[in-house]
């Protein structure tokens, strides 16, 4: 399978070997290593990017590859063209591989079985963000050495995550310990099932603390009463950074809201690994598009 949905149904063996070749491309010095040369790949953002956009095109870039990037304000789609269509007439054109956000939840699955290239999900809704999960694992696995028995708590708006999905699924295939913790109105019940819901205090005990951003654009009516009350109980304040142990290490996909889910003095705080991750979004990126097309 070259396309990349999810990690729910991908194995900790084929997570692993991505994450390896990431190591691979991550210890190369050449800028441009040019394996990819004559394969022509669409970057399809349906919805607003920064980092995983521009990681994906660096990746292409890095590899040789033919980078076409599409932006749904400057397309068709304005005038009402489907995303079904709008895929389909870039692989008429010949793409050989396709990098896809979508708003819409429930929509990838059943476009990756019309489209006969492979795709690879660059945000589905709130169900999985699988290269923002992969290159968090690949993060925490280069700097405690493994995953195995590592505690991750996830703290946030889990309901709109799809990191945290993405991030829940591939860690425990790795023997990793997740706790969830969120208000209510931002709780996935069904991920219950899969990691319990603790107190901030219980999740600040911990080797990564995962800090998510609050999705308002995600928010149907007004779950969200204010910044400063968001930060007052669920927040990672300088006081509640202070109780995290010394080897911990604080993680947050960006962008981040700063001084609502996490102090702005924290964001390049030591122990902060978020411009880590921006970086290693690029070697992860190389490994799975050259898992795509080779
Ligand atoms: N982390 C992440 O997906 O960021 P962007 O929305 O900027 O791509």
């Amino acid at each position: 399978e070259r396309s990349l949905l999810g990690l729910k149904n991908l194995s900790a063996s084929e997570i692993s070997s991505i994450l390896d070749r990431a190591a691979y491309w991550d210890d190369k010095e050449d800028k441009v290593i040019p394996i990819l040369k004559n394969h022509f790949v669409a970057n399809m953002f349906f919805e607003n990017s920064t980092r995983t956009r521009f990681s994906f095109e660096m990746a292409e870039k890095r590899l040789g590859a033919e980078v076409l990037n599409f932006t749904a304000a400057a397309s068709s789609v304005e005038k009402g063209e489907s995303i079904y269509d709008t895929v389909r007439t870039l692989e008429s054109m010949g793409i050989d591989a396709g990098v896809i956000r979508l708003k819409p939840i429930g929509m990838l699955e059943g476009l990756a079985e019309k489209i006969s290239v492979p795709l690879v999900n660059a945000g589905d809704g709130n169900n999985e963000h699988p290269t923002q999960a992969l290159l968090d694992l690949y993060t925490m696995k280069r700097h405690f050495g493994e995953l195995k028995g590592l505690k991750v708590s996830i703290i946030g708006d889990i309901k709109h995550s799809r990191v945290a999905r993405s991030n829940l699924w591939a860690l425990q295939k790795f023997g990793a310990e997740v706790k969830l913790c969120a208000p209510e109105n931002m709780q996935a019940p069904e991920l219950a099932a899969y990691a319990p819901y603790v107190s901030m205090d219980e999740a600040l005990c911990v080797d990564v603390v995962m800090m998510l951003r609050v999705q308002l654009e995600r928010h149907e009516g007004s779950i969200f009463k204010s910044p400063e009350e968001y930060r007052l109980h669920y927040g990672l304040t300088e006081e509640r950074a202070a109780k995290l142990a010394p080897h911990a290490i604080i993680m947050h996909p960006a962008p981040v809201n700063r001084n609502v889910e996490i102090d702005d003095a924290l964001v390049e705080h030591p122990q902060s690994r978020i411009f880590k991750q921006m970086e290693n979004g690029v070697p992860i990126r190389m490994a799975v598009m050259e898992r795509a097309l080779l």
